[in-house]
């Protein structure tokens, strides 16, 4: 990353108290309960990242352009009220299960769970008291030239229909560099399904900006796993190529995005999981880059998951309001959500998802920022 003037992009920066030891920690609000809800604000290696105790929510996320000017470039709100009661998963930890269950239900070693339904029929990301609408526990730390902010929380046993005592960290690391590294693990004491993922809406020119159609993508994938009116993937991965699904070389997001093709207007434009070609690994990979032409803020995305959910902000419709004092509308952000499949409990040759007692459910996935 080119330093930005004034040098922000060495060292902390100064989002940190004035001892210098540790991430900025203020009041955000509070839940209707009185349950206190905090900010950490961290910076480092020029980018400035701001993290609330509830649902481990980004809240926002600034990075510079060439000449060293910031933008916020995740969409979010500047209270706790909305990310209670209207959020879209702005910039939130999600659990138990990103993306949709079909019907809301699965079936584990002869047992049927019921899952808490919030989307038509299906489960999705968690159902209605998903990990991004839980209060994390958050520890700061330091390590090396990192720093960075530890969220815990332990789902018990059944919440929102799943089974096991689920014990989750998730790392938030911004290291010397300005990457912002997540580190997902988990175990449970029964048998269960585990999908973590993050929801931050990405506008590379900044949240409230307007459209991101112009923001030139990349996926590395071959393969997508089409859905069906539902959503839900039918099972049968398909080819990308001659479709408006083909971001094997980069190309402006509303390049294809009118194309009058059936999985297009199922979900109102992309809203898929895309099968990324290197599969699931041990170590992150780079599987998608994201360019906004404009500002020259580049974001490049490496994960250890199969799996990659391009939204293209289809369900924004006007009716919410950013920090910026504007409102979002269709396509003024997009996800870019590294995952295992939608519905693999339920789809025997998707890669699994289940999580067993003495099993340790790992997945790290890395931001770099460049312009
Ligand atoms: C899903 C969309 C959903 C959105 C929630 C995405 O991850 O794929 O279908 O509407 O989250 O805002």
């Amino acid at each position: 990353m080119t330093a930005p003037e004034g040098g922000l992009a060495e060292g902390r920066g100064p989002l940190f108290d004035e001892s210098g030891a540790s991430p900025v920690k203020e009041l955000f609000g509070k839940l209707a309960d009185g349950t206190e809800i905090h900010r950490w604000s961290l910076e480092n290696g020029g980018t400035r990242l701001r993290v609330l105790s509830y649902g481990g929510i980004v809240q926002s996320l600034e990075i510079p352009d060439a000449e060293g000017r910031y933008a916020n470039v995740s969409l979010g709100f500047d209270t706790i009220e909305p990310y209670v009661s209207e959020s879209p998963y702005f910039g939130a930890l999600i659990g138990r299960y990103g993306n949709r269950i079909g019907e809301g239900r699965f079936t584990l070693d002869g047992e049927t769970y019921a899952l808490s339904v919030n989307d038509g029929g299906n489960s999705l990301h968690g159902g209605v008291g998903g990990f991004d609408k839980v209060v994390w526990e958050v520890e700061p730390f330091e390590r090396d030239s990192d720093v960075g902010l530890c969220l815990t929380y332990t789902s018990p046993d059944g919440e929102m229909g799943f089974p096991g005592t689920l014990a989750v960290k998730v790392t938030y690391t911004l290291t010397s560099r300005g990457d912002w590294r997540i580190d997902y693990e988990a175990t449970t004491d029964r048998a269960t399904v585990v999908n973590l993922t993050s929801h931050v809406y990405w506008n590379l020119a900044g949240e409230g900006s307007g459209s991101v159609h112009h923001h030139e993508l990349e996926i590395a994938a071959g393969r997508y796993t089409p859905v069906d009116a539902r959503l839900i993937p039918t099972g049968e991965p398909a080819e990308v190529a001659g479709t408006p699904f083909d971001f094997r070389r980069a190309k402006p997001v509303g390049a294809d995005l009118r194309h009058a093709d059936q999985q297009l207007l199922y979900a109102k434009g992309f809203d898929h999981n895309w099968v990324l070609d290197k599969g699931a690994t041990a170590e992150p990979e780079k599987v998608a880059v994201l360019r906004d032409p404009g500002s020259g803020r580049m974001l490049m995305v490496s994960t250890t998951e199969p799996g990659l959910q391009f939204y293209s902000g289809n369900f924004l419709d006007g009716t919410l309001v950013g920090p910026s004092g504007r409102t979002y509308r269709q396509g003024d952000a997009l996800c870019l959500e590294t995952q295992h499949f939608p519905d693999s409990p339920n789809k025997p040759s998707f890669p699994s998802t289940v999580l067993r007692p003495g099993q340790t459910y790992r997945s790290t996935t890395v931001h770099s920022f460049t312009c």
